[in-house]
């Protein structure tokens, strides 16, 4: 029988990955979780355990935050003696952090599988380190899990053979359907902030190309309070961590802006469906707006989403001031939320496990 190791480190990999823990409790299967520790802080790490209710993973090697070359090596060492004591068949990866790139690498020089969550994404902008991640770990991957017929193209360009990849949806689909409906019984999150449906700005920010550059990250900021002005909308922003810590190096006012910790899952779904808008550079968020029918203006210069944009729910509007509000305009009167889902029917994890023993 197949072992699998199931590996993840942050917090969008703890969500996208829930639905394939889910299938592999289903089919009894022989895995295990590896968790790195790249996110540790309760609120990025243990909540989504505790939110999806999820098996405890066996292995933590709490690597912790660090430059790309220290966290890299960390995890490298960290997997290859676990990897080694183990002897999976086969080690999953999901996304883009320096985690998935670690894990593909550890394993593959192994000789263990590799399948690749969430393969062939490209925004084609090297300059931003998931772009290095994503593409390395495609190219060490054995089982390529493209999301859509898009990601499927991108691979085939790259010289990827056929045979290894697989168009399987996006397991975001998947952990959108299997939370929401817990979320809507237990947990009533704009109550709790006094807000109402369709009359807020969600917000998120988090990526080093944007609030690692004071003028990029004060430039947003300024967006959010010229647009909550002009819409009379409060602007809810739980902060990323890294935002938080940028936002105090530079010194910079949050003055206007609703800022709160980071949520769990179940919260944040809710805040999500019910918003007016939702601004973000978060890869996740661009893709459950998109299936939860809620619009969204992208704050980078391109996407490794293209499918959100082509759909209509989603707009690029980069850092500045005043393309963000050409964004929001443009999304606020745009009334037609009646796109197609592009990431499929929620069924992804499943299909992934069951790809495993074909
Ligand atoms: C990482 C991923 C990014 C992903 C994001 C999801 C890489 C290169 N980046 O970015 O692709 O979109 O996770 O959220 O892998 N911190 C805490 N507590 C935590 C984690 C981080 O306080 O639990 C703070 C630390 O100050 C740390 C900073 O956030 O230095 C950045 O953390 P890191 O994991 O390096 O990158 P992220 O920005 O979280
Ligand atoms: N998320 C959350 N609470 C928050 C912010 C985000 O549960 O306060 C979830 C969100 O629903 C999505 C994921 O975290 O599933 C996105 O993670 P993040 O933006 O950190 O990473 P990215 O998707 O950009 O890699």
């Amino acid at each position: 029988m197949t072992k699998v190791a199931i590996i993840l480190g942050t917090r969008p990999e703890i969500i996208k990955m829930s639905p394939i823990i889910r299938a592999c409790e289903e089919k009894s299967v022989d895995y295990f979780i590896l968790h790195t520790g790249q996110h540790y802080s309760y609120e990025m790490d243990r909540a989504f355990f505790n939110d999806m209710e999820l098996p405890e993973p066996k292995y933590n090697l709490d690597v912790g935050s660090g430059t790309h070359a220290v966290q890299t090596a960390k995890i490298l060492t960290g997997i290859e003696d676990i990897l080694i004591k183990e002897k999976p068949d086969v080690v999953l990866v999901q996304g883009d952090t320096n985690t998935v790139m670690a894990g593909a690498l550890a394993a593959s020089k192994l000789h263990i599988k590799v399948g690749h969550v969430e393969a062939g994404l490209r925004s084609y902008d090297r300059t931003m380190p998931e772009e290095i991640n994503r593409i390395i770990a495609d190219h060490i991957s054995d089982y390529l899990y493209a999301p859509t017929e898009t990601s499927r193209q991108n691979l085939l360009k790259e010289g990827i053979p056929d045979e290894k990849i697989f168009v399987t949806g996006n397991t975001v689909v998947d952990a959108v359907y299997q939370n929401l409906e817990i979320s809507e019984k237990h947990v009533n999150v704009l109550s709790d902030l006094g807000i109402t449906s369709k009359n807020y700005f969600l917000v998120t920010m988090h990526r080093a190309e944007n609030v690692d550059v004071k003028e990029h990250l004060s430039s947003v900021l300024e967006a959010l309070r010229f647009i909550s002005e002009k819409y009379s909308l409060p602007v809810i922003f739980p902060m990323h961590p890294r935002t938080v810590k940028m936002v105090k190096e530079f010194g910079l006012s949050l003055e206007g802006i609703t800022v709160l910790k980071p949520l769990g899952y179940l919260e944040f779904l809710q805040l999500e469906k019910h918003a007016r808008v939702i601004l973000t550079d978060s890869g996740g968020l661009q893709e459950e707006g998109c299936i939860l029918g809620t619009p969204c203006v992208t704050l980078r210069d391109n996407t490794e989403r293209p499918e959100t944009v082509d759909v209509g729910a989603n707009v690029l509007a980069g850092t500045d001031l005043i393309h963000i509000c050409q964004g929001i305009a443009c999304k606020m009167t745009d009334s037609k939320h009646t796109w197609l889902n592009p990431y499929g029917d929620g069924n992804t994890g499943k299909q992934i496990v069951d790809l495993l023993w074909k």
